[in-house]
């Protein structure tokens, strides 16, 4: 397949971006190919100015680099104003309700990228709002980052059918986000999380559904050996993620074997690649001779980031 001529087939017709569930295999697809296209005009300075004088209000509950910054660098690109909004700050972070804030803020910007704790939050403000929703992480889902992969898997394999991603660690927000994503396109997915870390049980039976119209399989392990053997994609994230700091040394205790060493990355095809959305521990998820090693693309799927989501926002608000 080719991204760089994908001819849609249907009109894009989403509003917002909550999760990937939300979305087709052809509205991913025409994410991914605007992102490659947006991608070369930042290269080539070519960029049009398709957000001129749009306002994103981006709202963090939760801490974040790549987040924050590639939102508000992709909507400076795109010729429009990125407004942060720390939940320190807003009302909100006080106790004002979701359903007041998303309805003030639709008269003053034209979307909102929200990071936060529950999915509900993100449903909730699409729910009350007459603006663009985009959830940048939730405790369930992280959908701009498994477009931003989907990208830098597309750029390395150049196909996607077929392909093999094996997530070792922890079933949370990414590992629920790439079984979506990989069960849409036709990759098969292989999970291997210790006992009492899988991923939801809701979301595996319904990317079941899209499995099987792919022709594509989903396997849930606790074998981090079988996950990854002749993997073309081995991806790995923190084992406590932000807000389970407190659960660090037990969650060490019970990621035991499930760190992504040189040992166990072997067993992935000799072409795999490596992919982490960051931040990263070094020692703990993932040792420092494989995320910094020779097929480590962390730093092309972060930089992704940027081109996927401005792909996401001239679509919703362009
Ligand atoms: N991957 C990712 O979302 O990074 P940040 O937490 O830095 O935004
Ligand atoms: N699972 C991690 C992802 C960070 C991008 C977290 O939620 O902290």
């Amino acid at each position: 397949m080719n991204l760089n001529k994908y001819k849609a087939k249907s009109k894009f017709k989403q509003k917002h971006l909550l999760k990937l569930e939300d979305y087709s295999e052809d509205d991913i697809l025409q994410v991914l190919s605007l992102a490659l296209k947006l991608k070369k005009h930042q290269k080539d300075d070519t960029n049009q100015k398709v957000l001129k004088d749009k306002t994103l209000g981006m709202i963090f509950l939760k801490s974040s680099t790549r987040t924050r910054v590639s939102f508000e660098a992709g909507m400076v690109q795109l010729g429009g104003y990125p407004l942060f909004l720390s939940s320190n700050d807003i009302q909100m972070g006080r106790g004002e309700p979701i359903e007041d804030t998303v309805k003030v803020l639709s008269r003053y910007i034209d979307g909102i990228m929200i990071r936060t704790f529950k999915q509900s939050d993100v449903e909730d403000l699409a729910h009350y709002g007459s603006i663009p929703i985009i959830n940048g992480l939730t405790d369930k889902f992280h959908p701009c980052q498994v477009l931003a992969d989907l990208l830098t898997i597309y750029e390395y394999k150049k196909t996607f059918k077929g392909l093999k991603l094996a997530y070792i660690g922890d079933g949370y927000n990414m590992a629920n986000s790439l079984i979506v994503g990989c069960a849409k396109l036709g990759i098969n997915i292989a999970v291997a999380s210790p006992v009492g870390y899988t991923p939801d049980e809701t979301i595996i039976n319904k990317a079941k559904k899209d499995a099987i119209k792919n022709n594509c399989t989903i396997l849930i392990t606790s074998d981090p050996k079988f996950a990854i053997a002749n993997a073309d994609i081995v991806y790995s994230d923190v084992f406590s993620s932000m807000g389970q700091e407190d659960e660090n040394q037990q969650r060490l205790r019970d990621f035991k074997g499930f760190q992504v060493n040189s040992d166990l990355f072997s067993l992935a095809k000799n072409d795999a690649i490596f992919m982490h959305c960051l931040p990263a521990h070094r020692g703990e998820e993932v040792t420092a001779d494989v995320i910094d090693g020779p097929q480590s693309v962390i730093y092309d799927e972060a930089e992704n980031r940027l081109h996927a989501q401005n792909a996401v926002m001239a679509l919703l608000m362009g």
